[in-house]
């Protein structure tokens, strides 16, 4: 009788590729979330997120490193690392999402997936908060629930890199 592959070491075939990896990237001033604007971006800190992103990559069978930088150039250096060491980019570009062609460069240059996060609905915000230099490039985005924006980007990412996961895997 044939298996189904539930070991997240195994994926596409025979090849174990080990565990997939997830690279969480946050922009500028979220090194700040707790103190900054607690009635927009809730009281949990960055430092909170990322643990718990790790914590349910665990879970999901997903390896995730997490990284913020206040730079637009260290950011771009960042995901053009990420060529060939991730399945999948998670980005909140903070306020670089409404106006850096660099970072939108570097995304699709590197061809991974793409998920745009934000902790707030910018649509519910100022104006010059909708436009995305990403939306367009990105394979969804999750905005508008605070932190479990980027549990649900997670749990989103896996679909996007692993489509056929058996349910509850
Ligand atoms: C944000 C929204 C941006 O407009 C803002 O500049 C941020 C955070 C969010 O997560 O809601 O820094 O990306």
């Amino acid at each position: 009788m044939a298996t189904t592959k539930t070991d997240a070491s195994e994926r596409d075939g025979d090849t174990p590729l080990g565990p997939l990896k997830a690279l969480v990237i946050h922009g500028p001033n979220l090194n700040l979330l707790g103190t900054r604007e607690p009635e927009i971006y809730g009281t949990v800190t960055l430092k909170d997120i990322d643990r718990e992103l790790k914590r349910l990559g665990a879970e999901l069978g997903i390896a995730v490193t997490t990284y913020q930088s206040n730079g637009e150039g260290a950011i771009v250096d960042r995901i053009q690392q990420a060529r060939g060491r991730a399945d999948v980019i998670l980005i909140n570009p903070g306020a670089y999402t409404h106006t850096s062609v660099a970072i939108r460069d570097a995304l699709v240059a590197v061809g991974l997936p793409v998920v745009e996060v934000h902790l707030s609905n910018v649509y519910r915000r100022e104006r010059f908060r909708h436009r995305s230099m990403i939306a367009d490039i990105a394979v969804g985005r999750i905005m508008g629930f605070g932190a479990a924006s980027y549990y649900l980007a997670l749990r989103a990412a896996r679909e996007i890199i692993r489509p056929r996961a058996p349910a509850g895997n």
